[in-house]
């Protein structure tokens, strides 16, 4: 299939409650690991590369792995910059094919973050393709955040509203007590904060740091509103068990293709759980009806 906005699947999640994931994709093996299970799954997909992905891999070469992975899926694959922090990248993602972007000014003071997303709106609206914004900000696992700063740093649901009337985004990033990089599930999401947001913004709501929230409150996320969800540290981690458990059974071995047949299925076996937790298996057709 062509690629699909992000605008298309994230309708129909909306007004049918469940999300569709989004994973992150910086080489063959995880495009590779992603696609079969959306396939398996029958799910509308989301790959996202971030920058450093992009950095890692080249942008020309991991646009045309995903571009050449979604045209032979029967299913809709969305090809989605994550936390673009560059107008420069904005415009070379834009012009190399991807229909989703990111704009990432969940740093910079409200004003300057509305300012320059708008401005990534307009830029977008050019290629057709569709923008995600965010207010509010998800900290990194690596900066060991307390609770009293992740909580200070959650969206306000006034300035959310806001932000999302002067941007013109197609969805919104929350801060929702969600936290960059954990290596266990032991985040849960305020509900009550994202709960505030929805009535406030008809968007799509989108969450960071998803590998480290429990699965309940993930459910639970998905029922307060959440339409999309992003997963990169899970993946990872399915990644390098699939490798070393491959490397460990088979040390001598030459040929290391193996070993990343490996680890893709176990990158594969977590994105095709991640899809059943989410609710989007079986909504291919659904993510793929003309809106
Ligand atoms: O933008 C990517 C996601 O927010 C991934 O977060 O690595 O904690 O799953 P995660
Ligand atoms: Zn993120």
């Amino acid at each position: 299939m062509p690629l699909a906005t992000l605008k298309q699947v994230l309708g129909p999640a909306q007004s049918s409650g469940y999300a569709v994931g989004a994973f992150n994709a910086s080489n063959l093996e995880f495009v590779q690991g992603i696609v079969q299970a959306a396939v398996a799954e029958n799910a509308p997909v989301i790959i996202q590369a971030s920058q450093g992905a992009i950095r890692h891999a080249g942008l020309e070469l991991i646009t045309e792995i995903i571009r050449t992975a979604a045209r032979t899926a029967p299913v809709p694959v969305v090809m989605h910059l994550d936390h673009g922090r560059d107008l420069e990248l904005v415009r070379a993602c834009l012009d190399a094919g991807f229909t989703s972007v990111m704009f990432d000014g969940s740093a910079l003071p409200f004003e300057e973050n509305a300012r320059l997303t708008a401005e990534v709106v307009r830029l977008a609206r050019g290629f057709g393709a569709s923008v995600e914004g965010e207010l509010g900000r998800v900290p990194q696992a690596s900066k060991s955040p307390s609770a009293e700063e992740v909580a200070a740093l959650m969206t306000d649901p006034d300035d959310a509203a806001r932000f999302a009337a002067e941007t013109g985004i197609d969805a919104l990033a929350v801060a929702v007590g969600s936290v960059h990089q954990m290596g266990s599930q032991q985040a849960r999401l305020d509900l009550h904060r994202l709960e505030a947001v929805r009535r406030r913004v008809r968007l799509p709501l989108v969450l960071h740091g998803s590998s480290g929230v429990s699965e309940e409150s993930l459910r639970e996320g998905v029922r307060a509103g959440l339409a999309k969800v992003n997963f990169a540290t899970a993946l990872n981690v399915a990644f390098k068990k699939g490798f070393l458990e491959a490397v460990r059974e088979e040390p001598d071995r030459l040929d290391p293709r193996p070993y990343l047949a490996r680890a893709r299925e176990e990158v594969s076996a977590a994105v095709a759980h991640r899809m059943r937790l989410l609710g989007c298996s079986g909504k291919a057709a659904e993510a793929s009806a003309p809106v």
